[in-house]
């Protein structure tokens, strides 16, 4: 087909992928150019700013490397990894709820066992975190995985140092929890940070006038065969950023209670020569989603 026009060149495109074997890859290839092409006109983008897309797109590309992930970043933002995320695990309203995964985990964290400390000296207030996995009759989830990562209280993950390598892994881990579903380990508590804007993404937050905020919290990612694999958070109460986080993941189902204590013995018996938290939080598992 030829001298194709504004109105009739979005047909002549969606044909030419007419014999896409994959029936998947031909719904979502066909369906992405009818919406580019509608938002190219319904913007009326001009040459200028559609090349200004293309630098931007290409910088975010070139951010990105084994531990930045600019286009991550970018979908957070925009809240398409919410939206994403919410439209794939519809839960029961019992069930925690899922959350974006972020750019700041790292297969194969340290190993530790009940009771450890992650911190490992990171700067930050102690907090013992006391936790149980549970399904939603509420009868314990026994032996899951739990993996478990958050930054410092200044704001920055182990893998924001420039520095970094697997040997300075902290505020991270993989834990057992028990035949009851508990686990309690110690780390610090978590402050308000802002995601990274040294890059295309925070130039756009600057243009748009928005802040880079995500109020404090602590990441877990929960595993247990029979059961949805569970990504969530837990965050601070009363966190002024609760409801402007940049990346759209608060659920209120997902905020803990960190209850601060003067030095004393802690809950699980050891003793605290400075005031610590406390969070005591339960995870509740859905079933596994069955797919066609
Ligand atoms: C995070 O919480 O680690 C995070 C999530 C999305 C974007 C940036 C950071
Ligand atoms: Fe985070």
């Amino acid at each position: 087909m030829r001298n194709l026009n504004e109105h009739n060149i979005t047909d002549a495109v969606v044909a030419r992928f007419a014999d896409t074997p994959n029936p998947r890859v031909k719904e979502i290839i066909t369906s992405l150019v009818r919406h580019l092409h509608a938002f190219a006109r319904e913007t009326k983008l001009t040459e200028a700013e559609w090349m200004e897309g293309i630098k931007f797109l290409t910088a975010t590309g070139q951010k990105c490397d084994d531990v930045r992930q600019e286009f991550i970043l970018l979908s957070d933002t925009i809240g398409l990894s919410q939206l994403v995320v919410a439209q794939n695990h519809s839960r029961s309203a019992e069930a925690t709820e899922q959350t974006v995964f972020g750019p700041f985990h790292i297969e194969n964290p340290p190993a530790k066992k009940d009771g450890e400390d992650i911190a490992l000296g990171a700067p930050g207030e102690p907090c013992l975190c006391v936790t149980q996995v549970v399904d939603e009759a509420g009868k314990p989830v026994p032996n899951c995985q739990v993996d478990v990562w958050q930054a410092d209280a200044e704001g920055f993950y182990d893998v924001q140092d420039p520095t970094w390598n697997r040997d300075k892994m902290r505020l991270r881990a993989v834990f057992n929890a028990d035949a009851k579903g508990e686990l309690k380990f110690w780390t610090i508590k978590p402050a308000a940070y802002p995601i990274p804007t040294d890059g295309p993404v925070g130039a756009m937050l600057t243009m748009t006038k928005r802040h880079p905020m995500r109020p404090g919290h602590i990441h877990f990612a929960i595993q247990k065969p029979g059961y949805d694999p569970l990504i969530t958070h837990v965050f601070i109460d009363n966190d002024p950023y609760l409801d402007s986080d940049a990346v759209f993941g608060v659920r209120s189902s997902c905020i803990g209670d960190y209850v601060r204590h003067e030095a004393g013995t802690a809950p699980d018996g050891s003793k605290r020569t400075q005031p610590y938290y406390t969070l005591n939080y339960k995870f509740v598992l859905a079933p596994e989603i069955k797919h066609a």
